[in-house]
Order: structure tokens, then C-alpha cells, then sequence
């Protein structure tokens, strides 16, 4: 199966649907907030400053650019209509944050418009990524910024001793669910050869804590994919769902992966 959030708008609605809640349950942690606060809070942004986030999803990353990072206006550009009418429906209150359908590779935005683009677990889904990064270089303005973070997937686990099943679900999601596993190890090379300078990179651990709705939802989607692709059977499946939920009841269950963020310059011209 090739990685669904690399065209998510062809997937079936209800799909869209279940990934829009787990994108929602994603950015709420209060553990994915710190990382997001880590590399956005100290960006210098001009007055005024216009930001685009390429890949939107549900909005609350794009929000972001606006309460964290310090941004005048942003936008958030996405290719599913089920993403985009979730972050209006979220967002649509806020008069300077918008969205609208597009592709990170070609979004129809003008030359050297734009103050700070975001791409935040994007460039792991999509294939052809240099693409992505050349469009954030022609859009954005001299000496503007691009801020990126994704996972380092190779780091994902859920294993608490040797031969864990429940981490097999975890590997078989990502195998499934992300296009280039390395994206954050090969980004720097990408970004020096488009021409941009080089900025901070950072390192972010993610422990799921509390409910660790996120991590359960991988589990849930990963077993169920698992049965459908005759991996496993249906009561197998149900038992390893079972399993991440009695872990976590009973204070057994660890779940962690690294995030890594690069900020980039445009330069100054
Ligand atoms: C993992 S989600 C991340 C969403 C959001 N940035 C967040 O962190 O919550 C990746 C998003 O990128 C979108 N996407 C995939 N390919 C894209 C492309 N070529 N251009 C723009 N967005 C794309 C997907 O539809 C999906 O909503």
C-alpha cells in the first residue's frame, strides 16, 4: 500500500475522516505543543509578517504561526477538501488565518510573497520533496525564512522488552504511512543545493503521555490494517488494540519517537 497521506484527497472520505481525527488528536498533545513552541518561538520575523504553511491538515499547526511564531497573517494550503473544511471549521473565527486547497509543489502563490514558510510532517509524505522546497524557495521573500520538522522515523517504538508485538504494529504504520523515513536526515543536503543558508537544527523527543491518544490511534489503524492485509486475523488484531489500551491502564505503555527541525534562510539578496 503506498503512503495514503501522499494523496489523501483520492482516499475514501471516511479514511480522510479517521486521519483528520487523528491529525486533531496529533497536534493537541501537549507533548507535540512543546515541540512545535521549541523551533517556532524564537523565529525573527519582520513586522507584518505573512506566513504559509504548505500541507495544513486540520490547522492547528498553521494557527501557530500566527500565536507562536508571531505572524500577522498565515495561510494554510492543503490538497484534501475533508483537511481544509476541518481547519475552517476549527479556525474560522480567525479572521487572520485562512485556507485553501493546493499543493506544496505548485501553489499558485506569487514570487517572493511570503515572509515564513512552515512545513511541519509534511515532506515525509510526499514524493519528489526537492520540489516542495524549490516552490518555498521562489515563494518566499528575500530573507525569508523556511522552517521544517518532521519525525526521524527510524527512532518510532512502543517496544517495552524484546520481540514486543505491539512495536510491530508501530514499524508496519510507518512502513505504510511514510513515503521517506530519512526526509530529516537528507533534508540539510536538499536545502544547501536549492541555495538556501543553513540555520538551527534541532533534536525534539516525543514521549506519548497521558492518554496517549495519538500513539493509540496509530495502534488501532496499524492492527486493523494488519487484519485487512491478511497479516493478521481480525481477533489478533482486536487483541493487540486491547493490549495498548491495558498497557496504558495500567501504567505499562511507552510510546516514543524523535522529531528534528531545520530552519533555513532565503538569502538576503
Ligand atoms: C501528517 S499531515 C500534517 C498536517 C499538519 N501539518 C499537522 O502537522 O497537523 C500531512 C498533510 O500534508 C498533506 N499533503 C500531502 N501531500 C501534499 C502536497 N503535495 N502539498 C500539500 N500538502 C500535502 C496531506 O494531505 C496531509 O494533510
Amino acid at each position: 500500500m503506498s503512503d495514503p497521506y501522499s494523496s489523501l484527497a483520492s482516499e475514501e472520505e471516511a479514511t480522510q475522516a479517521r486521519i483528520a481525527d487523528a491529525m486533531d488528536a496529533r497536534c493537541l498533545e501537549p507533548a507535540q505543543i512543546a515541540i512545535r513552541r521549541e523551533y517556532l518561538a524564537d523565529l525573527e520575523l519582520p513586522a507584518n509578517a505573512y506566513a504559509v504553511e504548505f500541507g495544513s491538515g486540520t490547522g492547528h499547526v498553521t494557527r501557530d504561526l500566527i500565536t507562536v511564531a508571531g505572524a500577522s497573517r498565515a495561510l494554510g494550503i492543503e490538497p484534501s477538501q475533508v483537511m481544509v473544511d476541518r481547519a475552517r471549521k476549527h479556525f474560522g473565527a480567525e479572521t487572520r488565518l485562512s485556507f485553501e486547497i493546493g499543493d506544496a509543489k505548485q501553489t499558485g502563490l506569487e514570487d517572493a510573497s511570503v515572509d515564513l514558510v512552515l512545513m511541519h510532517t509534511l515532506l515525509c509524505h510526499v514524493p519528489g520533496p526537492q520540489d516542495a522546497v524549490g516552490e518555498a524557495y521562489r515563494v518566499l521573500k528575500p530573507g525569508g525564512i523556511l522552517a521544517i520538522c518532521d519525525g526521524d522515523y527510524d527512532t518510532a517504538t512502543a517496544r517495552i522488552a524484546d520481540f514486543d508485538p505491539v512495536d510491530q504494529i508501530i514499524r508496519f504504520m510507518i512502513n505504510q504511512n511514510v513515503t521517506n523515513l530519512w526526509i530529516m536526515r537528507q533534508i540539510t543536503a536538499m536545502l544547501s543545493e536549492r541555495g538556501f543558508e543553513l540555520g538551527r537544527r534541532r533534536g525534539h523527543g516525543y514521549v506519548a503521555e497521558g492518554d496517549a491518544a495519538y500513539f493509540l490511534t496509530v495502534i488501532d489503524r496499524g492492527a486493523e490494517r494488519m487484519a485487512e492485509t491478511g497479516v493478521l486475523f481480525a481477533e489478533t488484531a482486536d487483541a493487540l488494540k486491547a493490549e495498548g489500551r491495558r498497557r496504558l491502564a495500567a501504567n505499562k505503555f511507552f510510546g516514543f519517537m524523535s522529531y528534528v527541525s531545520q530552519i533555513a534562510h532565503k538569502p538576503a539578496g
